[in-house]
């Protein structure tokens, strides 16, 4: 097999970064060299050093002055609800019962289901994101139709059949059983397979039954390597139904700890209400909070406290994510930028280096994949995105003023979207296709 060569302005992140200055949390190569061999990197660092490792088939690909960072993660998205995104006038629950609901009744039909997997792929794709932790609909037809898309991409996605069993029309209901049977034959045929990962998925505590989530949490016992994926603590509407489920509960969090649902590879959804107890109680289970600027703004759901919570004594492993659809926008880029406003809503301030951090290198770290992707670094999956900051006329004009890497990348989170994405690596080959419905 061949090698590809690409050359660009490589930015990798190898931890946090405390300060706008503190440079040693990144590694930059003003002219970077990315080697890259059955679909990993194998050498990278200044490009004169890496050529000299490339032979005399390896293509070469000259994408100066673009900068070359991994490809973007989405930790929370929600593929069944690309016809549903920008959905007007409703809180959480209604927004559930109004549009979501509904919409997720079609993917029963599994020539749908394919379709719209085919083109949300293509849609991340187009926005610089390489991996998604995704909810399916309840249908075990939705998640093979995602997976096998994926599969055929190469991509690394993580991704589960919701489980639900009440509070929803009956069009997407299942069983505590089918919940289990569904879920355990998708872990069979798919985790594992290539880069694909299962995610059990419970939806959230209103949607399943109390026989229900003790089915999910003996699914989580039964394969403790895989991630757990739910909602918890979205709006206040929804904090109140769920005490009235659980009334022996604490509290939100109480309910999914009570189940097992609670660890290293739990990603729960929003947690913008946490009490200080619940807080803890993620924390002490290494649990991972899931930050959604655009949804948590678009439904009204409230401002989640980013820089308190990796503050605390006991601080949450937070990742960030679109929730498309509760959502509004596919990029990554589109959801930090109102992460920063959110978060100055807070009183605080994020970064851009913290920025692109986050949804590289740090939501890798979340989903507990970073020796895999996230990174530049030699040995992992070369999932790259290519990136302009000049793209738009107004970006052009803007970058005339721009003279650090800070101001750079600001300036992508503040003004970009798919149209600075100028390519994309999916395990070393280019992916970036133009929606085809
Ligand atoms: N809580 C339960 N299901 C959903 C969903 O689909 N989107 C959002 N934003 N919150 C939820
Ligand atoms: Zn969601």
């Amino acid at each position: 097999m061949t090698s590809t060569l690409l050359r660009g302005r490589t930015l990798s992140f190898v931890r946090w970064p405390q300060t706008i200055d503190d440079h040693s949390a990144w590694r930059y190569e003003e002219d970077g060299g990315l080697l890259i061999t059955h679909g990993r990197i194998v050498a990278s660092g200044a490009y004169p050093d890496v050529e000299k490792q490339a032979d005399e088939w390896t293509k070469k690909i000259d994408h100066r002055p673009h900068l070359l960072l991994p490809g973007f993660i989405d930790a929370h998205v929600h593929f069944p609800q690309m016809q549903i995104i920008a959905s007007y006038g409703a809180e959480l629950l209604d927004w559930l019962n109004t549009y979501t609901f509904p919409e997720e009744t079609k993917f029963a039909n599994a020539q749908h289901g394919r379709r719209v997997a085919r083109l949300f792929l293509d849609e991340t794709a187009r926005h610089g994101t390489t991996t998604v932790a995704a909810y399916c609909s309840v249908h075990k037809a939705s998640a093979e139709a995602f997976f096998a898309e994926s599969h055929a991409r190469d991509m690394l996605n993580i991704a589960g059949k919701v489980m639900m069993d009440r509070n929803a029309p009956e069009g997407v209901l299942d069983t505590p059983q089918s919940g289990y049977d569904d879920t355990k034959a998708l872990i069979a045929e798919w985790h594992g397979k290539g880069r694909q990962l299962y995610a059990i998925t419970p939806r959230f505590a209103i949607t399943s039954s109390p026989e229900q989530m003790e089915m999910a949490g003996a699914l989580c016992r039964e394969h403790p390597d895989l991630h757990m994926q739910t909602h918890l603590s979205e709006n206040h509407a929804e904090i109140a139904f769920t005490q009235q489920l659980y009334p022996w509960s604490r509290d939100y969090t109480d309910v999914y700890e009570h189940y097992g649902l609670l660890g290293k590879k739990s990603l729960f959804g929003h947690c913008i209400h946490l009490s200080e107890r619940e807080a803890d109680a993620l924390s002490d289970s290494g649990s991972v909070a899931v930050f959604c600027p655009t949804s948590n703004l678009f439904l009204g759901s409230g401002l989640f406290d980013y820089q308190r919570f990796r503050r605390r004594d006991k601080p949450l492993r937070i990742a960030a994510a679109t929730d498309v659809g509760g959502g509004t926008n596919y990029s990554m880029l589109r959801t930090m930028e109102e992460g920063y406003k959110v978060i100055a809503l807070n009183g605080e301030k994020l970064n851009p280096f913290q920025s692109f951090w986050q949804i590289t290198r740090g939501n890798a770290e979340a989903l507990s994949v970073v020796d895999r992707i996230g990174t530049l670094e030699d040995g992992t999956d070369a999932d790259i995105v290519v990136l302009d900051a000049r793209a738009t006329p107004a970006m052009r004009l803007r970058m005339e003023t721009v003279e650090t890497l800070a101001q750079e990348l600001f300036l992508l989170q503040t003004l970009g979207d798919d149209r600075a994405v100028r390519e994309v690596y999916v395990a070393g080959r280019p992916a970036r296709s133009d929606i085809a419905i």
